[in-house]
Order: C-alpha cells, then sequence, then structure tokens
C-alpha cells in the first residue's frame, strides 16, 4: 500500500466550503443580529456549493463521481453487515453505505436552499421566489425550512461520529484525506483534479444560481418606498 491521490481539489474545497456555509447560515439565522442579507447571500452561494457538486458527480475525477460511490442494495447490506467488524474492506472513495449518506446530505442541503428561496424574515427581507406561489406551498416551504435544517444537523452529527468512530475503532483514519486528499491504499490514484472541468462547472454553477435568483423570479411591485 502505498500514499495515493484520491480526492481531487474541486471536492475537498467543495467539502469545507460546505462547512463554512452551513456555519455561515446557522450563526446569520439564529445567533447574529440584523444578519439576514448575509443570510441571503450565503444561502445562494450554498445553493451554488450543491449544483456543483451534482456536476461533479458526473464529470469530477473517478473517486468524486456518483456511479463511483452509489452502490445498488447487495453491496449496501453486506457492507453494513461488516460495519462493527474492526478489519472490515477500506475503500479508497465513499464506502456503500457513506455513498447514500453523501447523498442524504447533498438533498438535505438542496431542500433547504431551495425552500430558504420562499421565506420571508416578515420585516425587510422575502426571497425571490416568494411572490410566485400560493399561500399553501409558502407553508410547505416554512416547514421545510424551519424543520428541514434540525434534520441536516441530526445527519451532520452522525456524519463526525462516523469519521470519529473509524478512526478509533477501525483504525482507519478519513479526516486527513479530506484535507490534502492522499490515503493509503492499493487502489489506482486519480491523476489530476481536472481543472478545466472545474472551471466550466463552477461558471455553470454560478450562471445557474443567477438565472434562478436573479433573472427567472417574477418582478415584485415595489409598495414602500423607505
Ligand atoms: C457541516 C458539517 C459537515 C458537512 C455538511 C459535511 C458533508 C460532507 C459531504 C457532503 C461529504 C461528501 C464529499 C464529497 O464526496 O463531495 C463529506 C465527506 C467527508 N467528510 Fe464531511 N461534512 C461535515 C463536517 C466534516 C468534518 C468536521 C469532518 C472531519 C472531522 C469531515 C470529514 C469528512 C470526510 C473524511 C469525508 C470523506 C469520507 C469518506 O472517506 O468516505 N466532515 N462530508
Ligand atoms: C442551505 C442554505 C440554508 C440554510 C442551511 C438555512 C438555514 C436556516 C435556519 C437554520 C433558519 C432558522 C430557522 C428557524 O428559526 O426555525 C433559517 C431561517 C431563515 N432563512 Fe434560511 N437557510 C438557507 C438558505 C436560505 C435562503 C437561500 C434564503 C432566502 C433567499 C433563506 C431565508 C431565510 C429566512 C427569511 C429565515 C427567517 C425565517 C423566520 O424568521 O421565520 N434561507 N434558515
Amino acid at each position: 500500500m502505498s500514499k495515493k491521490l484520491i480526492w481531487d481539489v474541486p471536492t475537498r474545497l467543495f467539502h469545507w466550503l460546505l462547512v463554512g456555509s452551513l456555519i455561515a447560515q446557522y450563526l446569520t439565522a439564529e445567533v447574529l443580529e440584523n444578519a439576514m442579507q448575509w443570510h441571503f447571500y450565503f444561502g445562494y452561494f450554498t445553493l451554488g456549493l450543491v449544483i456543483f457538486r451534482t456536476l461533479w458527480g458526473f464529470i469530477g475525477s473517478d473517486y468524486a463521481k456518483f456511479s463511483q460511490f452509489i452502490y445498488g442494495p447487495k453491496a449496501v447490506i453486506g457492507y453494513a453487515s461488516t460495519l462493527f467488524k474492526r478489519n472490515s474492506k477500506a475503500h479508497a472513495g465513499h464506502n456503500p453505505l457513506g455513498g447514500w449518506v453523501v447523498l442524504l446530505m447533498l438533498l438535505l442541503v438542496l431542500a433547504q436552499a431551495i425552500s430558504g428561496l420562499f421565506m420571508t424574515d416578515d420585516i425587510f427581507f422575502d426571497g425571490p421566489w416568494r411572490a410566485a406561489v400560493e399561500d399553501s406551498t409558502l407553508k410547505v416551504m416554512g416547514f421545510i425550512h424551519h424543520n428541514g435544517f434540525d434534520v441536516l444537523l441530526g445527519i451532520i452529527a452522525l456524519h463526525i461520529a462516523a469519521i470519529g468512530f473509524y478512526s478509533v475503532y477501525k483504525k482507519q483514519r478519513l479526516a486527513p484525506a479530506m484535507i490534502h486528499g492522499k490515503k493509503d491504499t492499493n487502489e489506482p490514484a486519480i491523476t489530476s483534479s481536472k481543472w478545466l472541468a472545474f472551471i466550466i462547472a463552477a461558471a455553470i454553477s454560478a450562471g445557474m444560481v443567477y438565472y434562478v435568483v436573479e433573472i427567472a423570479p417574477p418582478e415584485v411591485e415595489e409598495e414602500y418606498y423607505y
């Protein structure tokens, strides 16, 4: 076994930017006063991150691809049955169970970001899509936005506990690889971080967010002038 590059730079950058953005979202909504404008901006950025990761799941380097880490039920059950064995097979990329947790986290963040587009702080700020839908839809979006974050926090706690469990119980130290990208493994290394694909995917993601936030929403007539 030797140290090989497994996580490309964009995947690692995505990971730590997502961690930072979610912390910012929590602080701007729950802790800081008068930070709602920043909550919106970071929310749009987080939406961009999830769009980027989705694209990267198709055009990124090998271990970042969905096709590499979304396994069928047989593999998931097989892997789950070895979960508490200390010497279970180490995977270079996400393991069959972890792959689904990754997908779940991405979906929950996406639900949080999309539902945010319909929210209001009841004072100054309305999400860009608020005026476009009926009250019944606003209720559903409000429910998702207020409760989804708690579900997400639960999964994040599980994620961090799992990393700790792998490190202490199975002696598989996963966290450093999310920083420097390298793991001790017999599997093949990736050969590049695909910089051109990265730039294209990042530009498409930014363009999509701009479209969803600035271009597509209906015009709102100003009722008050300050
Ligand atoms: C807000 C908190 C966090 C969120 C939302 C989060 C989310 C994610 C996501 C979405 C992935 C998949 C990465 C990808 O394939 O693109 C991932 C993987 C990973 N995360 Fe986190 N993460 C969080 C905190 C942390 C922390 C604090 C650590 C370090 C202790 C960590 C370590 C890892 C590692 C090591 C992997 C790769 C797991 C593997 O080898 O299969 N994460 N995380
Ligand atoms: C992934 C991105 C996001 C996360 C993690 C997030 C998280 C949160 C959290 C935890 C709260 C507090 C909920 C509560 O008190 O029950 C909140 C409130 C709020 N969020 Fe977000 N949010 C995100 C994106 C957005 C976006 C994109 C917008 C608007 C464009 C938005 C608008 C709001 C508003 C207006 C509130 C205040 C609601 C109220 O006072 O009742 N959020 N958000």
